[in-house]
């Protein structure tokens, strides 16, 4: 799905379900991560770019609303967040692009490590969608997959009026395989990356 070369392990969504609490938490702090995450690529390369602005900044905003909506389900069901710790999974993303990254392609990278985290998610929240005994969670996250999609289609496309289609396509195989190994790297666990 969505260039990802690593289906989710289906047993994911079990793990999931025993713990949806912890589900909750963790995606809100995705969700927050995910705004903050497109304001930082904007600060750091909106001068040089400044036509990544307007869409990253629609994106920030889209996230923050979907930060909100998640807080908001966390709130109904007695859940209380708390600050968030470092993401694993993007930690390692970010390790495995520097491995072999350069200067002048720090922002493809960024892009595409974007572009991956949002094929994950939307991989993952369809499987929620589809999984999730209580309906109103499970239409919630069919929802959320819809946006997530179009991120990833956003994310490469910035890439590709940048650099051309034949270096982001190469760059993002190289990162998407990688993105595979990490993601058979991490415990299976209740989290939306995790
Ligand atoms: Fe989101
Ligand atoms: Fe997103």
């Amino acid at each position: 799905m969505l260039g990802l070369l690593k289906p989710t392990d289906p047993a994911w969504v079990d793990a999931v379900k025993g713990n949806l609490e912890a589900l909750l938490i963790d995606h809100a702090h995705c969700e927050l991560k995910a705004a903050q995450s497109a304001l930082s690529i904007v600060s750091r390369h909106g001068w040089d770019h400044p036509e990544l602005a307007e869409p990253l900044l629609e994106l920030a905003r889209e996230e923050t609303e979907h930060f909100r909506d998640v807080l908001k389900e966390a709130r109904e069901r007695g859940i209380r967040v708390p600050p968030p710790e470092p993401d694993k999974y993007v930690s390692a993303l970010m390790k495995e692009a520097k491995r072999d990254g350069t200067p002048e392609r720090r922002l493809l990278d960024r892009l595409l490590v974007s572009a991956l985290i949002e094929a994950r998610s939307c991989e993952r929240f369809q499987l929620l969608a589809e999984g999730l005994d209580d309906p109103d969670l499970a239409a919630f996250y069919d929802r959320l997959m819809q946006s997530e999609a179009r991120h990833y289609r956003l994310f490469t496309s910035l890439a590709e009026a940048i650099w051309g289609e034949e270096i982001t396509r190469e760059r993002f195989s190289v990162l998407a395989a990688r993105e595979a190994t990490v993601v058979d790297r991490l415990a299976l666990g209740p989290t939306v990356h995790g």
